[in-house]
């Protein structure tokens, strides 16, 4: 067996066997396979695909590539995934709300990639907050408060590090079999009874259209199936950014409020479905039952208190939650306005990712610093009426950015009709329920 023929028969359209791939995998992250044959097979896969039973092999390898780990928290444990959006603060406000109806949520999150942000980047806004915590301490505050966030170690799916960084570099990301092979390792590996899914579809995420969407939900729930966990997919709309705010603390703070009631009507219906997918298949009744119990978590403040708990136990100050001056301030601001009379039909999704990347939101480079005072609130969301030189948003930063330029490119992230919309998109587009 050598790399060159696995090339060679990839390139052909002609179907791995399980030994090849368990090859390939063992081999890249050994070392013998130099990135630039990867790179080959990489683009390969994204021209001919694989096969649902390749992806599963792929999947599988990359999850044994390191160390398989079960969090014994003497529950059912649940973990949600996002495939990455503009704004997507729900882990925030779902792993509470699951926690707070008695759940487990175990959940090793990921930094920002590319324009999207991560969870682990929000959460580190909050002054003291550690995310980078021992596995017994993790397993310890689950057993405690129900949940816990926490980064992922360097010995979990070492295979899915390395194969990431290289497809970021190849401009590989965005093939359906190589997003479920990462993803639904860090799955596989880290344990989970049950697991949601939450498939972003739109000009903000991987998958830009629909069907493209419903067949990555579609392999991944086949995949956590085959590998004998309880697994849902939930397709949502990420045309437009999520909830008003983007950037660390601001969506930390949108969460925080959403706890106590106040969530825009698009990051409530999200964060909710997930929320209920997760009691449902932690068999906490039906559909019905886990909607009622979700809401009743927000309304009763024990979810509120659940965000809370956890905070105290990573080392980070509760008092957050009550007061945000807490939070590092933006040293400045620049309000936008609206340019013309009439209806919003649209906020770029990825345009926005990337300004507040610019502000100081994200990193350009692995190494970049973030700033967790940058971002940007929205006043006004898709299907709102506007009249011109209305304010329509405040760009935040407390770096040394050309926040005028930036804030120029940001008055096209807008667009505007005279007429309004009487259909908007639907938030959540299907849930595919794998068991
Ligand atoms: N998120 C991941 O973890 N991996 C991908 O390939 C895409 C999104």
């Amino acid at each position: 067996m050598t790399i060159y023929e696995i090339i060679t028969k990839k390139k052909h359209n002609v179907e791995l066997s399980t030994e090849e791939i368990n090859w390939v995998v063992a081999g890249y992250v050994s070392g013998s396979i130099p990135d630039y044959q990867m790179s080959a097979l990489l683009m390969a896969i994204c021209f001919c695909s694989l096969s649902d039973r390749e992806t599963t092999d792929l999947t599988m390898a990359m999850a044994r590539s390191g160390d398989m780990i079960k969090p014994e928290t003497g529950g059912f444990n649940v973990d949600k995934h996002s495939t990455g959006g503009v704004g997507d603060k729900t882990t925030l406000i779902v792993a509470p709300i699951v926690a707070a109806c008695g759940v487990c949520v175990p959940k090793m999150s990921g930094r920002g990639l590319g324009h999207t942000g991560g969870t682990i980047d929000k959460l580190e806004s909050i002054p003291g907050f550690k995310t980078e915590i021992s596995f017994e301490k993790f397993v310890e505050n689950v057993k405690k408060a129900g949940l816990a966030v926490a980064g992922q170690t360097g010995s979990l799916v070492p295979a899915d590090k390395k194969i990431y960084a290289l497809r970021n570099a190849t401009a590989t990301v965005d093939s359906i079999p190589l997003i479920c092979s990462s993803i639904m390792s860090k799955k596989l590996a880290t344990g989970a009874d049950g697991i949601v899914l939450d498939v972003k579809v739109g000009d903000g995420a991987f998958m830009k259209t629909y069907e493209d969407a419903e067949k990555l939900a579609d392999a991944m729930v086949r995949v956590g199936k085959l590998a004998g966990r309880k697994c849902v997919a939930v397709i949502t709309d990420m045309e437009k950014p999520l909830g008003r705010a983007v950037g660390n603390s601001l969506e930390v703070i949108e969460a925080i409020e959403a706890l106590k009631g106040n969530a825009p009507d698009d990051l409530l219906e999200v964060s909710l479905v997930l929320a209920t997918e997760m009691l449902y298949v932690a068999g906490k009744g039906s559909t019905e039952d886990c909607r009622k119990m979700a809401e009743e978590a927000v309304s009763s403040g024990k979810a509120l208190a659940k965000l809370s708990e956890m905070i105290q136990l990573q080392g980070g100050n509760p008092e957050v939650i009550n007061d945000y001056t807490f939070f590092a301030q933006p040293k400045r601001s620049k309000e936008i306005f609206a340019s013309e009379d009439g209806f919003v039909t649209g906020i770029s999704c990825e345009k926005t990712g990337l300004i507040s990347l610019k502000l100081g939101a994200g990193r350009e480079t692995k190494e970049s610093d973030i700033d967790f005072t940058a971002g940007i609130i929205f006043d006004k969301t898709v299907g709102d009426k506007v009249s011109k030189g209305e304010r329509i948003a405040t760009l935040y930063t407390s770096t040394k950015c050309d926040i005028d330029a930036i804030a120029e490119d940001f008055a096209k992230v807008f667009t505007y009709t005279a007429t309004e919309n009487p259909c908007p998109e639907k938030i959540v587009k299907k849930v595919i329920k794998g068991y």
